[in-house]
């Protein structure tokens, strides 16, 4: 505005009390910019010191309260970082399917077993900092593949997924991410190494069924190459071409080939386990698959010692062997430890079986301790479940009358081998048996080799008619009357034969490091650490397998586009982790899948 040109609306007098927030106040009304008077008097100087003073200190006071905000925030990170900053390394470890009530079990029984008073502690018990929360996207009651979902990814996703969001996509895990950044990488487990939970740290197909297609994205098939350096596990039934003796592939490809192809040492017995020595002989990468479908429970376990290797004696291997791999690296390595089989033993619902495994899984989070103790490489190791399984109580009422307080871990004690074991054992026999003529078995025959079976493999001198009935009548659903027969000797309950909402227990072997998962959170908050302790980027691996993945999609029979992941669930479709038994281990995996229809599972 030309000076002159005064403003049409207001005329303000030009006196020495103008101020310089009349004339704000002037081109606020008028809209226009107001102009200064040239001849400025003391008292707008005054006003413009006074302005400015006022300017610079709500400028100094908001710097101040940016800084100390900043402060904060750091103080913050640095408190859920507390991670070295140089190298360190990441022990991860899942106890598939243990709730709370399993720890109770398992530390009565060994107070029982071993004569310990009661306030004998299991290891585990000593390094408890807090609770996780499990529910997925889908149900309030999650499965492996959502709750693996929620370590890897740290994000949440629906019953079935693994390592893909509720939209489909991919979503980059902390293993992924750890080997970008330099890391070695390393996976240890008892059941199939194709199974949920390692599966969703290396692979991303839409439905965990998907195991054949997982094993060939674990040995590298994978958009970002090959992510894994050990794997030590079971599950070699889906790395075997089909046709061939052990094999439970659909398709003839042979993925221990595939991984020898792309680098993998591979080894498959005992023998080749021994020769690792603990891994001071270890050769990354390696393979190592023990069984065809699982590693046997530990309590059958200890008495095939020199067939399969032991949870505990992997685990000392893998920390052995990326200790000594990255011993000149800057980057140290992240390892996953699943005692998979604690969820097993919860779906039979077999108490002995399970407070077993709980022990083996005891046993080596104890050997992971030493291993950190003595590393000089800084390290932390935390210790979740992915959710319960089996609905466990430490009690069980029999009778109508009102139920004394007490369960017998003796009775647990008294058994020496699974109810899988002794079910298969059972089938075993009937399918050696002529089943027509003179020499076909009596009733009384049969009566004789369970009483013999209960009193061998359960301690149980006791079978009511009824329970025997069961056995004779019923050979294809022994396997949960065995558990049931346990169950109820001990007086431990169970309210499902599936997994439960309970939260589960979160362990460290560093509480003060491990700090940010003190209390109780969600489980997608230990994903958010894994990655955050080791300070890597999942959301770029997200981005890259977005984008490589598209190369990776293929054909189908039918010309149609096939996702790299795998086709989609539909509605309704049952995502089981059972299902594998079907297609295994021949009759009896298909005595295992028959239950269902018989005992209305
Ligand atoms: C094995 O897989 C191939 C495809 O790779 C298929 O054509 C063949 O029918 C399969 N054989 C058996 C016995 O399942
Ligand atoms: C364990 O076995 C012993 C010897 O057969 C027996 O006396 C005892 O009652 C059993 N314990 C339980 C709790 O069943
Ligand atoms: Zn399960």
């Amino acid at each position: 505005m030309v000076r002159g040109e005064e403003p049409l609306l207001v005329q303000r007098p030009s006196s020495e009390h103008s101020s310089i927030a009349a004339e704000e106040e002037e081109a606020l009304l008028t809209g226009e910019r107001t102009t200064r008077n040239p001849k400025y008097g003391r008292a707008f100087w005054r006003e413009v010191g006074l302005f400015a003073w006022a300017t610079i200190a709500t400028a100094g006071i908001i710097i101040l309260a940016v800084v100390y905000q900043k402060q904060q925030q750091t103080a913050r990170r640095h408190d859920d970082t507390p991670g070295p900053s140089g190298k360190r390394n990441l022990i991860f470890m899942v106890s598939d399917g243990m709730g709370p009530t399993s720890l109770s079990l398992t530390r009565s029984f060994r107070q029982h077993e071993h004569g310990l008073p009661w306030e004998d502690k299991l290891v585990l018990d000593g390094h408890l900092i807090g609770q996780s929360r499990t529910r997925s996207t889908s149900s309030l009651v999650t499965d492996s593949a959502a709750g693996a979902t929620a370590f890897s990814c740290g994000m949440k996703s629906y019953n079935g997924a693994i390592s893909v969001l509720p939209d489909h996509s991919p979503c980059g895990t902390v293993l992924e991410a750890a080997k970008k950044a330099g890391y070695m990488t390393g996976l240890v487990v008892t059941t199939r190494i194709t199974d949920a939970t390692p599966a969703c740290f290396a692979a991303h197909v839409n439905r965990r069924e998907e195991e054949d297609r997982i094993a060939e994205q674990m040995v590298g098939y994978h958009p970002l190459g090959r992510v894994v350096d050990l794997m030590l596990g079971a599950g070699r039934c889906h790395f075997l071409p089909n046709g061939t003796r052990g094999s439970c592939r659909a398709d003839g490809k042979d993925v221990v080939t595939m991984a020898k192809e792309n680098g993998f040492n591979y080894v498959d017995s005992r023998a080749g386990f021994d020769g690792l020595k603990l891994g001071s002989a270890v050769e990354l990468p390696l393979l190592g698959l023990f069984a065809d479908q699982d590693i046997p429970f530990e309590i059958d376990r200890r008495f095939e010692d020199e067939t399969y290797p032991a949870l505990d004696e992997m685990a000392k291997t893998a920390t052995k062997a990326l200790a000594e791999a990255t011993r000149d690296s800057d980057k140290g390595f992240f390892l996953m430890i699943e005692g998979s089989r604690i969820d097993h033993a919860g779906h039979a619902n077999d108490p002995a079986a399970q407070v077993h495994e709980v022990l083996a899984y005891d046993k080596a989070f104890s050997s992971v301790l030493e291993f950190l103790e003595k590393d000089s490489v800084p390290g932390v190791m935390v210790s979740t479940s992915d959710h319960e399984t089996g609905g466990l109580s430490a009690a069980k009422q029999l009778h109508t009358t009102y139920p004394d307080y007490l369960w017998y871990p003796g009775a647990l004690a008294n058994a020496s081998h699974s109810s899988e074991h002794l079910a298969r054992q059972y089938f075993t026999h009937l399918r050696s048996l002529p089943q027509h003529g003179a020499h076909s078995p009596t009733s009384d025959d049969l009566r004789a080799y369970l009483t013999d079976l209960l009193a061998t493999g359960l301690g149980v001198h006791d079978a009511t008619s009824e329970e025997m009935q069961i056995l004779l009548g019923h050979p294809e659903i022994s396997f949960f009357t065995f558990a049931d027969i346990i169950s109820r000797r001990s007086q431990t309950g169970w309210s499902t034969h599936g997994h439960s909402a309970v939260d589960v227990n979160i362990y460290a072997s560093d509480a003060r490091a491990a700090k940010a998962l003190a209390g109780n959170h969600e489980n997608t908050e230990v994903g958010e650490f894994l990655a955050r302790w080791l300070d890597v980027d999942v959301g770029a691996v997200t981005k890259e397998l977005r984008e490589k993945g598209v190369a990776f999609d293929t054909v189908g029979k039918g010309g149609e586009a096939e996702s790299w992941m795998g086709r989609i669930a539909e509605e309704g479709e049952r995502l089981d982790g059972w299902d594998h038994l079907d297609h295994a281990e021949g009759d009896f995996g298909k005595m295992m899948h028959r239950r269902c229809s018989v005992c209305g599972i």
